[in-house]
């Protein structure tokens, strides 16, 4: 039998793009002789055709020009890896109304546009693979489409930004300051070209809603994803946690209840019993809690070139079994009606707080009245040494579970207490548990 021919029309050349573009060009052979079928790049999209590659590729392939590869009826697949939302989305929805399959990295769309795009495919009879749009190397959009699909999912707990991992676990292990890390993770390829959106959460607030869509059979979209970054941590919260048995890792949330769905991305204490505290560097780490499977975690290298590339490249050869078969990739599943997101003010959970306050007597008292009249019991106290010409001591306070309403008000009371100098840090803790259910 004749091997199916695939050709491929890159959009973007940069870390993915040129593992992508590797892979294709070192390894047609073995594919070719693996699956049945013949992976050809035929074009790729840039934005400087001057830049140095990492993989050789001939000039007639590199293009500026987009048409080159959306108006080629030769191209049967397009592969989004350049990110962003514009003009990826514009480019992405254009290749499968010319009845090409799509196969992107791109979150950010997927997260925003991912069901339009889905349902434009279905209408151009055509599909959408993303596997590389969460957690590069590590599978998780087949796994939630195929594997769990028997499951009622009660949560999904996530480490699912490279970056931001790589930078808590500089930060943690070596002292490191927060922009040295950055700056690590930048040389590494593993942040997005403009880091906002890893250090902000919001990378990882896209990333939880593509998985809890699937997970919940929900629509959940990022703007109803609560994020906070972790610009505002420091060496002193690092080793506060580790005193008190805990990791600070930026975790991404997502449970069901009977209210709803609870979705979180934020700084997070993990006691260090739990493995997700373990999961250090560029790792990646999904929790998953199903009904028939019980707990299930999948470990592995969250971004990088051939990690991502990986991923993208699994979906090119799925997509030319899926042809040769004359099947789609189409998840059948309905959307359950009526699941809401709840908002972060219904969240019951532990918190920490690091106060700086004057060094006087009764402080304590006034901080404990705040918390008594909202009904926020205190778990733990530190007190540590005094700064003695500021007159100012720093306190850390674990509380017991809280409603994070009371919490908020908590925060402002205790901003108006004129020997409360500073808020330095409130995170919340996660014990593994479902706070609400317990
Ligand atoms: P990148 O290194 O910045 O590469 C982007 C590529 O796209 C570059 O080749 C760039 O061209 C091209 N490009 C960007 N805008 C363009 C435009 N308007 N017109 C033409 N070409 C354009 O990005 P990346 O790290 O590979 O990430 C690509 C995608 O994969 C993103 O959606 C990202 O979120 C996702 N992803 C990345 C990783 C990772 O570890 N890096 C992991 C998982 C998913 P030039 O080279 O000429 O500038
Ligand atoms: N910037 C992302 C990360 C790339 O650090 O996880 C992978 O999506």
């Amino acid at each position: 039998m004749k091997p199916l021919q695939l050709r491929i029309g890159l959009l973007g050349l940069g870390t993915v793009g040129g593992g992508v573009a590797e892979f294709v060009i070192t390894r047609a052979e073995r594919v070719t002789r693996l699956f049945d079928c013949h992976l050809e790049l035929a074009r790729a999209l840039v934005r400087d055709r001057t830049k140095p590659r990492p993989v050789e590729i001939p000039s007639s392939v590199l293009t500026t020009d987009p048409q080159d590869v959306l108006g080629d009826p030769t191209i049967d697949v397009v592969v989004e890896v350049m990110g962003g939302e514009e003009p990826a989305l514009t480019y992405m929805g254009a290749a499968l109304q010319a009845g090409k399959h799509l196969v992107t990295a791109n979150k950010e769309v997927m997260a925003k546009h991912g069901r339009r795009l889905l349902e434009l495919a279905a209408q151009h009879n055509v599909d959408v693979y993303y596997e590389a749009s969460v957690g590069g190397g590590l599978p998780l959009i087949g796994p939630f489409k195929r594997d769990f699909v028997a499951n009622h999912i009660s949560s999904v707990r996530a480490i699912i930004n490279g970056t931001t991992n790589y930078i808590l676990t500089r930060m943690s292990q070596e002292g490191i300051d927060f922009r040295d890390a950055l700056a690590e993770a930048q040389r590494l390829g593993y942040a997005e070209a403009d880091p906002f959106n890893d250090i902000s959460g919001l990378d990882a607030a896209y990333k939880l809603a593509i998985l809890s869509s699937l997970a919940f059979h929900t629509e959940v979209t990022p703007d109803q994803i609560y994020h906070q970054g972790i610009d505002t941590l420091t060496a002193r919260d690092f080793r506060y946690a580790r005193e008190l048995g805990y990791a600070i890792k930026l975790l991404a949330i997502a449970r069901e209840h009977p209210s709803g769905i609870e979705a979180r991305v934020h700084p997070t204490l993990v006691p260090h019993q739990q493995l997700l505290s373990e999961v250090n560097g560029v790792y990646n780490a999904v929790e998953i809690e199903g009904d028939l499977v019980g707990q299930v975690l999948l470990y592995g290298r969250g971004a990088g070139r051939f990690p991502t590339a990986s991923a993208v490249a699994g979906d090119l050869i799925d997509l030319a079994r899926n042809i040769r078969k004359g099947v789609n990739n189409r998840t059948q599943a309905r959307i359950e009606a009526g699941n809401r997101v709840l908002s972060i003010q219904e969240l019951d959970t532990r918190y920490y707080f690091r106060l700086t306050v004057s060094d006087e007597p009764g402080v304590l008292a006034e901080i404990a009245t705040v918390f008594g009249s909202l009904a926020i019991s205190i778990a733990a106290f530190i007190q540590q040494e005094s700064d003695s010409e500021r007159r100012t001591a720093e306190i850390v306070l674990l509380t017991h579970r809280a409603r994070e309403a009371s919490v908020q008000e908590a925060v402002r009371r205790l901003r108006v207490l004129p020997r409360v100098r500073e808020i330095g840090s409130l995170l919340r803790i996660e014990d593994g548990r479902s706070d609400r259910d317990a």
